[in-house]
């Protein structure tokens, strides 16, 4: 199968080079000219554990191509696969703008009948949109199918994902072009669930709403576990072993942050909204997400009375690990509240501080050695469950910090440990840990 596949996010760019790993030929089209160069010299713009191998080995092997011509990327193909950005917009609806480009694009510059398949979130009604745009926009008359083949790859994990997805959801009136689609992805050995367009489109928006309410809701759950003296570790534990709740998406943190749930919850409730519903449900799990963004530097205060002149070490800028991406990071909430508040920041990332220095004020310190970033302050607050911050050796804290006060947004260490330790340590949804009585005082 020839396939074009059109944005070199993080969507389209993994879609492509996993389609090629499995025999496809795929060219892949973006309209940045300096990260087309680099990617055909097998450069991942994004950090993705296993793309660039998966990319340089494809180019090798003559199945995978770059290019910012739409004519030469669509000459060929008889699959293109839309993978552009959906945007938010100000009412937190999504911005369909490049959508419609890429529709106009194909129109323009195909010449044979095509199965147009999109991998971007779009609001449900957005295929026959698309159709409806390229056929008008036809100057000859050829066939158009489209198929909803919404994505569920995770950032940090896509490969892995791409190759080891539960299902692989296709959306499609015609059944042929749904077999088409089928087919070209029978080599990954995933389970596919065919639908009609419409659901496809809704199953991607369902499906990480969910997943967002599942966080939000063991959120508030330990929020009152503090309240009552339970834990929350255990409380997960214990409901995961239910096979009606599952396991997943049960560890309580600082929120949900990245590219998709604050987007696609948003889109939503907005989804909803234009066919007069009040989806008050996802309404609250977005404020309870908010919320719990704030919730680290509340207990600071609670603790410290005031962060005035404070120097706190901010451990971890991305929105989780494995991952150099800071859109909506809790970082950048929780950062910007202490620097209102008068603290001073320095900011521990292994990888993200370039992107962070797009986020975040100039007046904040960023470092990749978690000791420079804890040397002399007055306490930490653990924003994202890195590698580094969870086997550092505890001793560190009280050796390094003024006073070793830790805020754990992750829960990344258990408590019978902390307890060896000289520190003060406060987490999500369980008893604090204080080991050193006189910091009661400062
Ligand atoms: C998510 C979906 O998982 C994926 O299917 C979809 O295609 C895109 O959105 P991603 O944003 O890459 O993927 O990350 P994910 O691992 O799902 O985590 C999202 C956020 O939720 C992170 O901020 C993470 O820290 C948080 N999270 C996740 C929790 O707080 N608790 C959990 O139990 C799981």
């Amino acid at each position: 199968m020839k396939i074009s596949v059109v944005g070199t996010g993080y969507v389209g760019l993994v879609t492509g080079v996993a389609l090629s790993h499995i025999g496809h030929v795929v060219t892949c089209i973006d309209i940045d000219e300096a990260k087309v160069e680099r990617m055909r010299k097998g450069i991942s713009p994004i950090f993705e554990p296993g793309l660039d191998e998966l990319m340089i080995k494809n180019i090798a092997e003559g199945r995978l191509f770059f290019t910012t011509n739409h004519r030469d990327g669509f000459a060929q193909a008889d699959v293109i696969y839309i993978a552009v950005g959906t945007p938010e917009n100000e009412d937190g609806s999504a911005n369909l703008t490049f959508i419609d480009q890429v529709a106009r694009d194909i129109a323009e510059n195909i010449s044979k009948d095509i199965i147009v398949v999109t991998k971007s979130t779009v609001p449900v009604g957005t295929n026959y949109y698309i159709r409806d745009i390229i056929e008008k926009q036809l100057k000859v008359d050829l066939q158009v199918d489209i198929v909803s083949n919404p994505e569920f790859l995770r950032e940090g994990s896509s490969v892995h994902d791409t190759f080891h997805g539960d299902r692989i959801v296709i959306g499609a009136d015609s059944d042929d072009a749904a077999k088409v689609i089928e087919e070209i992805n029978t080599p990954f050995g995933v389970p596919v669930y065919r639908t009609d367009v419409r659901s496809a489109e809704m199953i991607k928006y369902a499906s990480n709403a969910f997943l967002a309410t599942k966080i939000s809701f063991i959120n508030e759950i330990s929020n009152i576990c503090e309240k009552v003296g339970a834990d929350i570790e255990s409380v997960s534990q214990g409901m995961g072993l239910d096979k009606r709740i599952g396991s997943l998406f049960l560890k309580a943190g600082i929120g949900y942050g990245g590219s998709c749930f604050p987007k696609d919850t948003k889109a939503l409730t907005q989804i909803a909204a234009n066919h007069d519903h009040n989806f008050e449900l996802l309404k609250s799990v977005i404020e309870v997400n908010k919320h719990q963004q704030s919730m680290l530097v509340h207990k600071a205060l609670e603790r410290f009375g005031t962060l005035r002149g404070k120097n706190i070490a901010v451990l971890g800028l991305a929105f989780k690990p494995n991952t150099d991406d800071m859109r909506e990071a809790a970082s950048i909430v929780i950062i910007r509240q202490l620097i209102d508040l008068g603290a001073t920041v320095k900011a521990f990332d292994p990888i993200a501080i370039n992107n962070a220095k797009k986020h975040l004020p100039d007046n904040v310190e960023m470092t990749n050695n978690i000791e420079k970033a804890l040397k002399d302050s007055d306490c930490a607050i653990i924003v994202t469950e890195w590698k580094e911050i969870k086997e550092l050796n505890l001793e560190q804290y009280a050796r390094l910090m003024k006073t070793p006060v830790i805020f754990d947004g992750r829960n990344c260490y258990e408590l019978e440990r902390v307890k060896e330790y000289d520190m003060e340590y406060y987490s999500i949804g369980r008893r604090p840990i204080v080991t050193i009585k006189q910091l009661e005082s400062v």
